[in-house]
């Protein structure tokens, strides 16, 4: 093959590379938490977000699978669906009803994607 050829290759193929990068990245619960958790919750669910400087109480880090393994699926949609005054909880987390549910259980699994955990019942403090 010339060298031409072999170049254009390797183009071709970083170039399906990056695309399917791009598309494993878009999950819909990933998208929707990039439009409206991060600015509390912070990109990777540290509770770094511009906005949590003020938040208090600041919201327990959905990065930590020590913290989120410990809180089972159902609590996360609750609190994601009826907000924290639903739930008796900090009124600073809104409600996100509106939503519906199926995009609140695709925002609960990019939750556990980044504490890359699952609900355990006998983990805990
Ligand atoms: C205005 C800031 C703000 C925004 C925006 C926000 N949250 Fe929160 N969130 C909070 C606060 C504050 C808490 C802690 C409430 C408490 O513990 O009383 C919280 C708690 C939570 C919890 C429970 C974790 C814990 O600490 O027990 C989950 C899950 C959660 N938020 C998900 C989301 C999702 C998903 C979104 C986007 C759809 C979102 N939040 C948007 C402020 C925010």
């Amino acid at each position: 093959m010339s060298d031409v050829r072999v170049l254009s290759l390797a183009v071709l193929l970083i170039g399906l590379l990056v695309q399917s990068v791009d598309a494993s990245e878009q999950t819909e619960g990933a998208k929707l938490y990039g439009e409206m958790c991060t600015v509390c919750h912070g990109v990777t669910g540290n509770a770094d977000g511009p906005g949590a400087a003020v938040l208090n109480p600041k919201p327990r880090k959905l990065s930590s699978a020590a913290i989120m393994s410990t809180i089972p699926d159902q609590v996360i949609f609750d609190m994601i669906k009826k907000g924290g005054l639903g739930v008796g909880k900090s009124p600073l987390m809104q409600s996100f009803g509106h939503l519906g549910d199926a995009k609140i259980e695709a925002l609960v699994a990019h939750i556990r994607d980044l504490c890359e955990c699952q609900y355990e019942s006998d983990a805990g403090p």
